[in-house]
């Protein structure tokens, strides 16, 4: 177990913020998280992953606990259960799968964070959400030490949610359990997937060739987390009634706005574009700047960002999308 008390939070946000928490724990084992639990901490606890979809306000005042659980393990011949550690890399534990044959997993390549987030936020990206592919997620409850098993369908999976999202801290995950497949099973609907493989015989592919295609689409849109701070996606893409997206339409020059039709009369319209629409491509606000190759990433380009700046453009960008849109964006990190 490693306990550092005013410990600097830089190398644990993948935003850069030169923060700091009262207590940093970092423990191996289910024994040392029940010792913990047991202890009189410095308050509020926050668990963290990665740090991959956080935004520091500030210093935080309580203890911030990491797990370092590892391990992968593999159960069945052609669907095959893969159990992984809370601590486990996510992007390892793809790559590990990919490796091995198996589908599932290969959509979400190169996604930042820890696995125990991703049963957490229910990550999502190219049309798979780690909801779909999620059997089991393997807790303990913060208040009683007591170890809690849930099934995917008890998690109350969503676009970026969970049931743990919504009873934020009571739960701790443990290990996550995964359901994947030998079984030629590519999802390959979303976007640009299929031009990202243009040339090959899409009847013979290897889960490895689509983790490889995803990579590369990520690498042309997406910062590079060891060049420049961010938090990937800033804002979640807002859903709303198609009356309201013909007022939009209706209201750009050209009638031309992105969209993709769910069920119940809803339209997703990308916050990207809205945010492009409204000129703040490459926007700054000191440290802070919207990256000029996606629109919906803050990054701290400078490297010197305050939590400050980026809530200040944030702001910015949330006013001008509901003057112009009349649509109110949501962030899609986590405000600590
Ligand atoms: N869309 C579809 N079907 C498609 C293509 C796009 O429904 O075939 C929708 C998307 O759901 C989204 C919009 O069109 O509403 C824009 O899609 P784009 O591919 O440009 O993605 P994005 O909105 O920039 C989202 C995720 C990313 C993820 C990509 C790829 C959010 C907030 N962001 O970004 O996630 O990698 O899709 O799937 O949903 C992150 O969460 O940090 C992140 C990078």
């Amino acid at each position: 177990m490693i306990r550092i008390p005013s410990y600097d939070l830089s190398a644990h946000n993948t935003f850069g913020m030169k923060v700091k928490c009262a207590l940093y724990i970092e423990y191996s084992s289910l024994d040392e998280l029940k010792a913990l639990l047991a202890e009189d901490l410095p308050q509020p606890v926050l668990h963290i992953g990665g740090g991959s979809n956080l935004l520091f306000r500030g210093d935080f005042p309580g203890t911030v606990l990491h797990s370092t659980i590892g391990g992968i393990s593999f159960t069945g011949d052609d669907d095959v259960i893969v159990e992984a550690g809370a601590g486990v890399v996510f992007d390892d534990l793809v790559a590990e799968t990919c490796r091995r044959g198996l589908w599932g997993l290969e959509n979400l390549s190169l996604i930042p964070g820890e696995v125990g987030a991703s049963a957490v936020q229910n990550i999502g990206a190219y049309g798979v959400e780690a909801g779909d592919v999620i059997d089991q997620v393997f807790c303990v409850e913060a208040a009683t030490g007591e170890e809690v098993v849930f099934s995917a369908a008890d998690c109350a999976y969503g676009y970026r949610d969970s049931r743990f999202k919504h009873e934020k801290g009571r739960y701790i995950v443990l290990k996550v359990t995964f359901r994947l497949t030998q079984k030629y099973a590519p999802v390959l609907g979303y976007g640009n997937i299929k031009a990202a493989l243009e040339g090959r015989d899409l009847e013979a592919l290897a889960p490895s060739d689509v983790r490889d295609a995803i990579i590369r689409i990520r690498r042309e849109k997406l910062p590079d987390p060891a060049e420049t701070g961010s938090a990937g996606s800033f804002f979640k893409n807002p859903v709303i009634p198609r009356e309201h997206f013909e007022r939009i339409v209706a209201s750009v020059p050209d009638g031309k706005v992105p969209h993709f039709d769910l069920p119940d009369g809803l339209v997703k319209v990308p916050a990207a574009w809205m945010i492009d629409t409204c000129g703040f491509r490459g926007a700054v606000k000191g440290g802070a700047k919207v990256y000029e190759k996606q629109p919906l990433v803050i990054v701290n380009d400078s490297g010197s960002a305050s939590p400050d700046d980026v809530i200040a453009l944030e702001s910015d960008i949330i006013a001008a999308v509901r003057a112009r849109f009349g649509v109110e964006l949501h962030p899609e990190v986590e405000h600590v």
